[in-house]
């Protein structure tokens, strides 16, 4: 995404937010994600013989402190739910955040951020939430609402991808939680849902009416970069905040007319 991976973005919301431990729950050939987050030897010290100072700086300012990240394997692709489920040893008896960084957010503060503030207030579990197109229901987990309050909402119910004709409402869990350690327990049955899945969204569904729930409309704009077309407005709204890049695309986009 310009100039960092879209995994970045995520662990600086993360550290943005406060959390100071992290777990990259990855797949096999996704050993490129341990690798950015290490030194990359060979490249910095051409850098450093090229005198290239700045692109130096900007790759190691990627790095972590050492320990802060851990790495698990999900060796199956069995759903959300499952590569959740598989880092249930580290997360232990404590809530925890999870962000998927394919939804890229872009605000003044970070989405984990503003969820933080939200639980810090209400407790239990939140899910970040937008209104979504009605045809656009069946690509997201669906919340029942309840009781409004600002920007917080109850959320009664959550449905997997479901078709508009069926849908609770438009109101669409995008990739950031705030969640007990509860629903590990719930997605221990391996409950196969939506698609054939182990769905995070039927775990969280079990624990409404047991413990708050809420869904908090952040600030910010969300891009879906699991889609061609939301990748590339991530990458025109991150390029148009840099005055050289903004230009060029000026530019480029006035060249036509
Ligand atoms: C996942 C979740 C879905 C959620 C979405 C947000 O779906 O299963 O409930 O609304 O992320 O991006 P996926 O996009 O992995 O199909």
């Amino acid at each position: 995404m310009v100039d960092k991976p879209l995994i970045q973005y995520a662990v600086e919301e993360a550290l943005e937010a406060g959390i100071e431990d992290i777990i990259l729950v990855t797949g096999r050939n996704k050993q490129v994600m341990e690798d950015h987050f290490d030194h990359a030897y060979e490249l910095e010290k051409i850098l450093v013989d090229k005198g290239k100072t700045d692109a130096l700086t900007a790759a190691i300012s990627m790095l972590q402190e050492e320990g802060r990240i851990a790495y698990v394997r999900q060796m199956r692709p069995l759903g959300l739910g499952h590569a959740i489920w598989c880092a249930r040893k580290f997360i232990g008896d404590e809530p925890f955040a999870v962000a998927l960084p394919d939804d890229l957010i872009i605000g003044k503060d970070g989405c984990l951020k503003q969820m933080i503030e939200a639980y810090n207030q209400v407790g239990g579990n939140i899910v970040a939430s937008m209104e979504v197109a009605p045809e656009d229901t069946s690509k997201y987990g669906i919340i029942s609402p309840g009781e409004n309050g600002g920007n917080l909402t109850e959320v009664c119910g959550l449905v997997e991808k479901p078709e508009i004709d069926v849908a609770p409402s438009r109101e669409a869990v995008v990739g950031r939680y705030i969640l007990q350690p509860e629903v590990m327990r719930e997605l221990e049955s391996r409950e196969v849902g939506a698609g054939g899945e182990i769905q995070l969204t039927d775990a969280m569904a079990k624990l409404i009416g047991h413990q708050p729930f809420h869904g908090l409309k952040f600030d910010g704009e969300r891009f879906d970069c699991g889609s061609k077309h939301g990748w590339l407005m991530a990458n025109f709204m991150l390029a148009s905040k840099d005055i050289e890049l903004a230009k060029k695309m000026e530019r480029f986009f006035n060249r036509s007319k």
